[in-house]
C-alpha cells in the first residue's frame, strides 16, 4: 500500500467513525464529516463555532451519487460538464427522500454541493458511501486554510486527523451560483463568473451582498486575519504590513508579495497564507496595494473587502 493510500484508509476509519477531519482540496481546506449523519454535522458546527443557521456545502465523487440527494436542471447538466470536478458551487433543491443531514442545511430544502478537484480527496469521495459536509477549515469569519499546518493552527488536538495534500492549487474558495429559479451568483470565488456566463449563454445576476443576506458567508465581517487592513493603498508605514503584487524597486522587510509580477492567479494561491504570516509577525495593521479587478481579482478584492471591515 503506497503512502496516499494508507492516508486515505486512515481518513476513511476517522470519517466512518462520525469524527471531523481535515481535508484538501483544489480552492482551501475543508473540515469534513459525514453528511448523512446528524452527530456528525454538528460536531463540524461546534468546532469551527458557526452559526446553525449558517449551511454547509457537501461534497460528491460524481453526478450519479449527487441524484440520490438532489433535483438537478439543465443549466445544472451544462455547469456540471464543463467546469465539475473544479472550483464551483451549485446550489440545488433537496429531494423529499435524501438522506442529507438536516443540520445540514438548517432545515431549508437547498442544498449547496461541490465536486473538487483535488486528487487524493477526489479517491476519498469515491471510497465513502456517504458524501462529506464540509466548510472551510477554519474557525468562523477567520482566515480561511490552504495547506495542513493552517488547518492544525486552527483546531489543534480537537480534530483528530488532516488528510495532507500540500498547499492549496487556487487558495480562494468556490464559487458559488443559486440554481434554483433563476440562476444568481451569491459568492465570487475560483472560477469566473465570465466562463460561467460564457457556457449558460446569457449574463448572470451576482447577489454577493444583498440586503436580506441569502449566504451567511456574505456577511461584512469574515476572512478577517484579526487586524485591521486597508485596501488601495499606495505606501505603507513602517510598522505596517505591505501586501503587494508587483515588484518594487526596493525591498523593505514589511513588504509580502502576493505575486512580483501581478499574476492574479499566483496572487490568489498565496493571498491566505500571506495573511497568517502577517498575523503571525505581529503587525498590527495592513495595508494592500491595489489589485486589479480581471479574473481572480475580483474574488480576492472580495475577499479582502470583507477583510477590511475588522
Ligand atoms: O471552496 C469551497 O467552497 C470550500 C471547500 C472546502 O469546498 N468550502 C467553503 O465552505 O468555502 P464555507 O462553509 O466556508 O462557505 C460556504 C458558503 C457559506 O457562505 C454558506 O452560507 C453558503 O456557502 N451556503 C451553503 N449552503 C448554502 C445554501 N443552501 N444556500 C445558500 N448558501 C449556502
Ligand atoms: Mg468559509
Amino acid at each position: 500500500m503506497n503512502s496516499n493510500q494508507s492516508k486515505i484508509k486512515k481518513a476513511k476509519k476517522y470519517l466512518d467513525k462520525n469524527y471531523c477531519i481535515g481535508v484538501p482540496t483544489e480552492t482551501v481546506y475543508g473540515l469534513a464529516a459525514n453528511s448523512y449523519v446528524n452527530l456528525a454535522v454538528k460536531k463540524i458546527f461546534n468546532l469551527k463555532k458557526r452559526p446553525k443557521n449558517n449551511p454547509l456545502i457537501v461534497h460528491y465523487s460524481d453526478i450519479n451519487s449527487l441524484k440520490k440527494d438532489c433535483l438537478i436542471n439543465d443549466n445544472f447538466i451544462k455547469l456540471y460538464k464543463k467546469f465539475s470536478p473544479g472550483p464551483i458551487t451549485y446550489i440545488l433543491k433537496i429531494k423529499k427522500d435524501s438522506k442529507i443531514s438536516k443540520f445540514v442545511t438548517n432545515n431549508k430544502k437547498n442544498l449547496a454541493v461541490r465536486f473538487p478537484k483535488h486528487s487524493l480527496f477526489k479517491s476519498l469521495l469515491k471510497k465513502l458511501d456517504y458524501p462529506l459536509a464540509a466548510p472551510s477549515a477554519n474557525i468562523t469569519t477567520k482566515v480561511s486554510a490552504v495547506e495542513a499546518k493552517d488547518v492544525k493552527e486552527e483546531f489543534g488536538n480537537k480534530i483528530k486527523f488532516i488528510l495532507d495534500g500540500g498547499k492549496c492549487l487556487i487558495g480562494i474558495e468556490s464559487t458559488i451560483i443559486n440554481l434554483v429559479g433563476k440562476p444568481t451568483i451569491l459568492r465570487l470565488g475560483g472560477l469566473d463568473i465570465s466562463n460561467i456566463e460564457k457556457v449558460l449563454g446569457f449574463k448572470i445576476k451576482v447577489k454577493i451582498n444583498p440586503k436580506k443576506k441569502l449566504a451567511p458567508g456574505q456577511s461584512c465581517l469574515h476572512y478577517s486575519p484579526g487586524i485591521p487592513l486597508k485596501m488601495n493603498a499606495k505606501n505603507a508605514k513602517v510598522d505596517q504590513a505591505f501586501l503587494l503584487i508587483k515588484k518594487r524597486k526596493i525591498s523593505l522587510d514589511n513588504y509580502y508579495y502576493l505575486s512580483k509580477k501581478n499574476d492574479l492567479n499566483e496572487a490568489a494561491h498565496n493571498l491566505y497564507s500571506c495573511l497568517r504570516k502577517i498575523k503571525k509577525k505581529g503587525y498590527k495593521s495592513i495595508v494592500v496595494e491595489k489589485i486589479s479587478k480581471k479574473g481572480l481579482g475580483k474574488a480576492i478584492n472580495d475577499r479582502l473587502s470583507r477583510a477590511s471591515q475588522f
